[in-house]
């Protein structure tokens, strides 16, 4: 058989093959992270303060059925690829599994821990309008989320309290490690300012760390009623449950951080 049109030998038609492949399966490495953190792993090897062996590891987690025990070393394996864990020399003949720099944003009492971000993004309500996402261009949907649940994500989250949940607290743990890096490094977008509104400011999370920053800075947060119905202000903080679409209340500033999803 002559090589395809354009190949020009076979270690390119192999590079071309792998490619497709590492297109096709590069879902388990989120699925992978998924299962680590529903694991623990993370937090049980920062638990032991020190590197892990496999069957140190595998007997700290808990409810692992026997038979899956050499699927754990696996498991680790593409973790340690992906460069959530490292393995390093123990001592002569012994090796252990430690943390990354990445592993150490998945531990559950760390202050930038995303794992809500993690577990939410890969949850199937929100990875499912991924496969519909040819369907998706042949409507007049906004979103792929539309076309699969048929709600908007804001509309089911109204009535789902798992997804409201879900959600603001993912939303809540990826803008904590934000807002840590906005009011360190640009202070100087909210100096002189006497009031902003966080527009479709979820929890307040960044609205918060703003006013704790700025004291004399009165933040509101806007939302919609089932995201901020049961909360409650501080001082210089003050939610106001609507619609951006109907009306923003004023302020010196109007602050954004949203995505589409
Ligand atoms: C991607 S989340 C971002 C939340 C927050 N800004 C953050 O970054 O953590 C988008 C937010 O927009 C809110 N939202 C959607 N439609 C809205 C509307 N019409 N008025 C006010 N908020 C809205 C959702 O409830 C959700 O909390």
């Amino acid at each position: 058989m002559a090589l395809p049109n354009g190949i020009q030998s076979t270690q390119e038609l192999l590079d071309a093959h792998a490619h497709i492949w590492n297109h096709i399966f590069s879902f388990i490495n989120s699925m992978s992270l998924k299962c680590a953190v529903q694991l623990r792993i993370p937090d049980i090897i920062h638990k032991h303060q020190k590197p892990m062996t496999l069957s140190e590891l595998i007997d700290a987690l808990p409810n692992i059925n026997r038979a899956k025990f050499h699927y754990v070393e696996r498991l680790m394996r593409i973790l340690i690829h992906s460069k959530f864990f490292t393995k390093v020399e123990i001592s002569e003949d012994k090796q252990g599994y430690w943390l990354t720099p990445s592993s150490l944003h998945l531990i559950k009492d760390e202050p930038m821990n995303v794992t809500p971000f993690v577990l939410a993004m890969l949850d199937p309500i929100l990875t499912d309008p991924w496969n519909e996402l040819s369907e998706w261009f042949k409507t007049v949907d906004p979103t792929p989320f539309l076309t699969t649940h048929g709600k908007t994500l804001w509309e089911q989250a109204e009535k789902d309290l798992r997804l409201n949940q879900l959600f603001n607290e993912s939303m809540a743990s990826d803008t904590r490690f934000v807002s840590y890096v906005i009011v360190k490094d640009c202070r100087h977008v909210f100096e002189g300012l006497k009031s902003m509104v966080d527009v479709a400011g979820g929890t307040g999370t960044m609205a918060k760390a703003i006013a704790d920053a700025f004291p004399g800075l009165n933040c509101s947060v806007l939302e919609l009623p089932h995201v901020v119905a049961s909360l409650e202000g501080t001082q210089n903080l003050t939610f106001v449950a609507g619609d951006m679409f109907d009306s923003i209340p004023p302020a010196d500033a109007v602050f954004m951080k949203v995505k589409q999803l």
